[in-house]
Order: structure tokens, then C-alpha cells, then sequence
């Protein structure tokens, strides 16, 4: 082996090296990131300073329990207080009477889920205007719209369950 291959070799030893070291790291390094977020535990009651800890919620399979004393989900606490949950796919709203109710953010017109709006007991898509009472049956839509699908929702003091 001549010395301008010898050098070519040690070149890409030397940056193979590092791409492997490079790799394992960055794996090692991903996978305590993601582990720390997955340790966040929403149900830790407020720190002694009297700030809040955690996301609001939990998930459990397909049951998602919502602390409505957190402040991502307070305005639920008040009827006609509503909320797009986007980690869940979900709309939540109270109605009155201590009910929740909870649906499927897919919009059955056209599947959008972003662009809701709540107002006088009526959901409201935005990307094509269809309206849905408080207990998802479709009011106005383009033709073929269904209801909202429900999920079941259980309001029990301050923690919500809904099963999807
Ligand atoms: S997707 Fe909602 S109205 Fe069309």
C-alpha cells in the first residue's frame, strides 16, 4: 500500500470513527431526551411554591384523564367552556348541568380537525362551514355530512375521564 492510499484509509477510519461515535451517541442522547419527557408524571400535585406541575392529563390506552384544575384545562370548569385537545383528537366541552361532553376533532364533512370554533352551543368547522349542536348532531353542512362521532365522557369533581 502506497502512502497516498495509507492516508486515504486512516482519512476514512477516521471519519467512520467519528459517524459511529456520532451515531451511538446521538442514540444514547435521543433516547434520555425522550425518556425524560415520558417521565413527566401529570398528576404531581402543585410545588411548594404554589405553581402547577405536569401536562393537565394522562393516557392510559384509550382513556385520557384530564385535571380540570390545571390551567391548560380550567375553562371546561364553566359551562359553555370548551377546548380543541389536539394530543387526543378530541373536542371537550361543558354544557351545563355538570356535563362534558367529548368528540372526535375529525370533522366528518372533510376530516379537519383544526379549525373549530364554539359559539352559541353550536361547533362550528371552519374550512368548510358545516355546525354541530353540543351533542355532535350535524346542522348545517355540505351534503352527506354525518354527526360528530361522541366519546364517552365522565365528570366525577374536578377529573374528567373520556374513553375514546
Ligand atoms: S371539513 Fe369540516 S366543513 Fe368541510
Amino acid at each position: 500500500m502506497n502512502i497516498t492510499n495509507k492516508n486515504k484509509r486512516r482519512k476514512f477510519l477516521k471519519n467512520a470513527g467519528s459517524t459511529a461515535l456520532f451515531a451511538s451517541l446521538g442514540t444514547s442522547f435521543l433516547v434520555s431526551c425522550s425518556t425524560s419527557e415520558e417521565n413527566v408524571d401529570p398528576t404531581l400535585p402543585p410545588d411548594e411554591t404554589g405553581g402547577e406541575t405536569g401536562v393537565g392529563f394522562t393516557v392510559d390506552g384509550d382513556v385520557y384523564t384530564f385535571d380540570l384544575t390545571h390551567s391548560s384545562f380550567t375553562a371546561l370548569k364553566s359551562v359553555g367552556g370548551w377546548k380543541r385537545f389536539d394530543q387526543g383528537g378530541m373536542l371537550l366541552v361543558n354544557v351545563g348541568q355538570n356535563i362534558i361532553r367529548a368528540f372526535n376533532s375529525s370533522c366528518p364533512h372533510a376530516g379537519c380537525r383544526t379549525s373549530w370554533g364554539y359559539s352559541n352551543n353550536n361547533f362550528r368547522c371552519g374550512c368548510h362551514g358545516a355546525t354541530f349542536n353540543n351533542q355532535g348532531s350535524v346542522l348545517s353542512a355540505p351534503g352527506g355530512t354525518g354527526d360528530l362521532i361522541s366519546f364517552t365522557a365522565v365528570l366525577e369533581d374536578d377529573v374528567l375521564t373520556v374513553s375514546k
